[in-house]
């Protein structure tokens, strides 16, 4: 019986798998293992014998069970240490720029207009992008026979069956969020609204969804003049550069009066797009001082207050800065265009540090 518990003993530390384990527990306590067959002579023992010998295999029994346990549990314990040393990993670790994951221009862009504005005193505002009809046109004196509704490709909302209020529109631009701040916030007011509007159109530099920021600065003595400082200093800090060519063209919007529409001077030579130079130039936004019917249809008394708005358009001016000279390709979802074009995601645009690194 010694021989045998050494035999087994031995093997089960020598066992190398869950496997070999699994060979010998069959071999010693399994249905025909060597222990198991003992125990079945117990029988043809005198009682006197029995008596020893039960017990004697019994302990021995438990024994090897124990040590197959023990094994198990010990080769379990080297196969986690194996895993944990493969699969160590320090998070203290600063993270590392890997570029698998990049900010998408239109985000790095939209984040370097609020720090420009923020600078300026201006603070972020919001809207819906599914909004009703009179935020979208009656507020800013666009009534429903205005040829600016046809000129904008709105897109409309279905409408349930028997409605037969006008339906709501993916806004054609951010100047609802004029209104909305107006109701929220009263006079003064200085706020941007960045977001995504919509039009039907596709080309070029046109694609169904973009994005616009805008712009409103009201107070008691707010002019032409300060709105053309505005922009200038914001395109100037934007573009990283002295100065900016801007052209400055006399224009008609329903909301502003009187309007003028902003371009910048730039070149397309060789499919490559520059700001600063050329003889081309990109329309980039419209501007100019708020209509009185603006102002009431916010709640804002134009006897007392007057000022000016703007909307730029982001995706624009994010192809000049960048030298992107297709707008399309900002919403293919092409991995190595986003790769080539996205920003790293820990640096947050911002004055001092540098707007774009
Ligand atoms: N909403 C105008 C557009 O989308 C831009 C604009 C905004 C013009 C504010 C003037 C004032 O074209």
């Amino acid at each position: 019986m010694d021989d045998l518990r050494d035999k087994y003993i031995q093997l089960i530390a020598d066992a190398g798998s869950e496997a070999a384990l699994e060979e010998l527990r069959v071999a010693a306590v399994g249905k025909k293992g060597e222990i198991s067959l003992q125990m079945r002579s117990l029988g043809k023992m005198t009682p006197e014998e029995r008596q020893v010998m039960g017990p004697k295999l019994n302990a021995l029994k438990d024994e090897i069970n124990s040590a197959l346990a023990a094994r198990k549990a010990s080769l379990a314990d080297a196969a986690l240490e194996e895993r944990l040393r493969g699969e160590w990993l320090d998070v203290t670790l600063p993270a590392r720029h890997r570029r698998q994951g990049t900010i998408h221009p239109i985000s790095q862009v939209s984040e370097e207009v609020a720090a420009i504005f923020g600078e300026m005193g201006f603070s972020v505002a919001e809207g819906p992008q599914i909004d009703s009809d009179w935020y979208n046109f009656d507020a800013l004196n666009i009534p429903s026979h205005h040829p600016a509704r046809a000129e904008m490709d709105t897109f409309y909302m279905n409408r349930l069956e028997g409605d037969t209020r006008p339906p709501h529109v993916l806004r054609t631009h951010t100047s609802p969020v004029q209104i909305r701040s107006m109701e929220k916030h009263g006079a003064p007011i200085r706020i941007i609204a960045p977001g995504r509007v919509y039009r039907a159109d596709y080309d070029q530099t046109h694609t169904p969804m973009f994005h616009q920021v805008e712009g409103l600065a009201i107070d008691k003595d707010i002019s032409m003049a300060q709105l053309k400082w505005t922009l200038e200093e914001f395109l100037r800090a934007f573009f990283e550069v002295e100065e900016v060519e801007l052209r400055f063209r006399a224009s008609h919007f329903p909301f502003t009066e009187p309007s003028a529409e902003v371009d910048i001077r730039c070149s397309w030579e060789g499919g490559q797009l520059k700001v600063g130079e050329g003889d081309d130039w990109l329309e980039i936004l419209g501007s100019g001082m708020v209509h009185p019917k603006v102002l009431e249809a916010g709640g804002i008394d134009p006897n007392e207050w007057q000022g000016f708005a703007f909307g730029i358009g982001i995706d624009r001016i994010a192809m000049l800065k960048y030298g992107i000279p297709d707008l399309r390709a900002f919403f293919d979802s092409d991995l190595r265009w986003l790769r080539h074009y996205g920003f790293a995601a820990l640096d947050q645009p911002n004055l001092h540090g540098g707007l774009s690194r």
